[in-house]
């Protein structure tokens, strides 16, 4: 079964790289691939990126690219980080249709089902003008201190996500802000979510804290399986802060979706 993942802002696929590098080794159950592709206008997309990243031209991208990598009619599963949690839930409003029996299951990873309020949106405003004036050091300074938990700081995972943030063009990262206040939210995915479903957070996730997740899955009425996997010592980056608690996730959710 495949895994296909997306990643969260300002990053890139390589917050999947762990999970990627274990399915290649065997490691990872019923998973035997990972397709983590990087939303355009950054790492190895080859689609520009455009003035406003809403999340349904993001998922409109990924569909067009799942065609490609995912053999056609074999079966995947889907996972999200942050934004790349709203980028499913729009994916699935739009696309349910065109991969209809494929999606096996649904990963929702350091994210929440929630829009932007109006205070959120005015910090959108605020952070793509900081990084118009200043660049993707302003992204860099806004979101590193929030993205880990306390352990991992000062540390590879640290160095990683840094390297990320830094390789987002600005460009990229003010297009992605825009897309990201303009968000609907996906409860209304998630009531209707008929396969199984994992949400799995940092408990020091200080972005899309437990509390979102549990909103998540309290709406999930209709899933024959839901898990909500809190990490500990984890925060916005579960996958690569505790890649062992994040895998051991997906294998439960891949072993109940290919049943
Ligand atoms: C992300 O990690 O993708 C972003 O922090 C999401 C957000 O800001 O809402």
């Amino acid at each position: 079964m495949h895994l296909v993942a997306f990643h969260g802002y300002p990053l890139d696929r390589q917050i999947w790289a762990p999970l990627a590098s274990r399915a290649a080794a065997g490691a990872l159950g019923p998973i035997t691939a990972v397709f983590a592709p990087d939303f355009r206008g950054r790492g190895t997309s080859l689609r520009p990126a455009a003035p406003v990243h809403a999340m349904s031209l993001l998922a409109d991208d990924m569909a067009e690219e799942i065609a490609h990598a995912v053999p056609s009619g074999e079966p995947f599963l889907l996972a999200g980080l942050s934004m790349g949690g709203y980028v499913a839930f729009e994916f699935l409003k739009r696309h349910a249709g065109r991969f209809r029996g494929r999606i096996s299951g649904l990963a929702l990873f350091d994210t929440k089902a929630s829009a932007d309020d109006d205070a959120g949106r005015v910090g959108r405003k605020a952070a793509i003008e900081a990084i118009r004036k200043d660049g993707i050091e302003a992204a860099l300074s806004a979101m590193l201190p929030k993205l880990l938990a306390r352990r991992a700081k000062g540390g590879p995972v640290e160095q990683t996500a840094r390297a990320m943030i830094l390789a987002t063009p600005p460009a990229t990262a003010m297009a992605d802000l825009a897309g990201l206040a303009l968000r609907d939210e996906g409860f209304e995915v998630l009531s209707g979510w008929e396969r199984p479903l994992l949400v799995a957070v940092g408990d020091e996730d200080a972005i899309a804290p437990p509390s979102d997740a549990e909103a998540m899955t309290a709406v999930a009425g209709r899933a024959p399986w839901v898990k909500l996997l809190t990490v500990p010592g984890a925060g916005h980056l579960v996958p690569l802060e505790q890649p062992d608690e994040a895998a051991a996730g997906l294998v439960a959710l891949a072993e109940t979706s290919s049943r």
